[in-house]
């Protein structure tokens, strides 16, 4: 499969980090091609919801990230979004590029596509993950995409934390389980 991953995490050596690169070897080891979007490295202007993306000929007004993402969106059998848990939702920087599929919102949703999502948070509450997973199952049901994975790491509020759990080993799982 062509899969985009977008991680939404500023932190390059961080416990989203981990969970990208774990799922990444395992997807490799069964030859899928992946492409990587790091959101927080991107300059991504959050939408200001001009419509220009809906009435103007050459579409988006911000000519920045997106434009590197987009194509690789548009052709991707699979999108798994990477985030930590910033206070019960996700990371900004992950919902600036959600944000943006605005301008292709229709072609989006005609693409039948799979997805997963990858994510990390410092508490270990039963219900701290669930606003988080309410947004991410309404999104695909809204885009007709299908949700077939994901990893939830709880209690990991740095990288010695995940490297200590088996959080790692269920994202390789997943990866290579596909
Ligand atoms: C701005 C901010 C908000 C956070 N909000 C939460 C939260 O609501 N619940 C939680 O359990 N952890 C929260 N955390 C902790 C992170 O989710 C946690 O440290 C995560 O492992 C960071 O991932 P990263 O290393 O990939 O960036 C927050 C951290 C930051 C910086």
């Amino acid at each position: 499969m062509n899969i985009v991953l977008i991680n939404g995490s500023p932190r390059p050596k961080g416990t989203s980090a981990l969970l990208s690169d774990e799922f990444i070897k395992g997807a490799t080891a069964k030859g899928h091609c992946i492409n990587v979007f790091n959101a927080a490295k991107e300059e991504l202007h959050p939408c200001i919801a001009c419509d220009k993306c809906r009435t103007a000929a050459n579409g988006c007004v911000f000519k920045d990230g997106m434009e590197k993402l987009n194509p690789l969106l548009l052709s991707a059998d699979m999108v798994v979004f990477v985030t930590p848990l910033y206070y019960f939702g996700m990371s900004s920087q992950i919902k600036i590029a959600i944000d943006r599929f605005y301008a292709n919102n229709s072609a989006l949703r005609a693409q039948p596509k799979k997805f997963a999502v990858l994510a990390t948070c410092g508490d270990q509450e039963d219900w701290t993950f669930d606003a988080l997973k309410l947004h991410y199952e309404s999104l695909g049901k809204y885009l007709n995409w299908e949700l077939i994975g994901s990893v939830y790491a709880e209690g990991v509020y740095v990288r010695e934390d995940i490297e200590n759990s088996s959080y790692p080993e269920r994202a390789y799982e997943f990866g290579s389980s596909l």
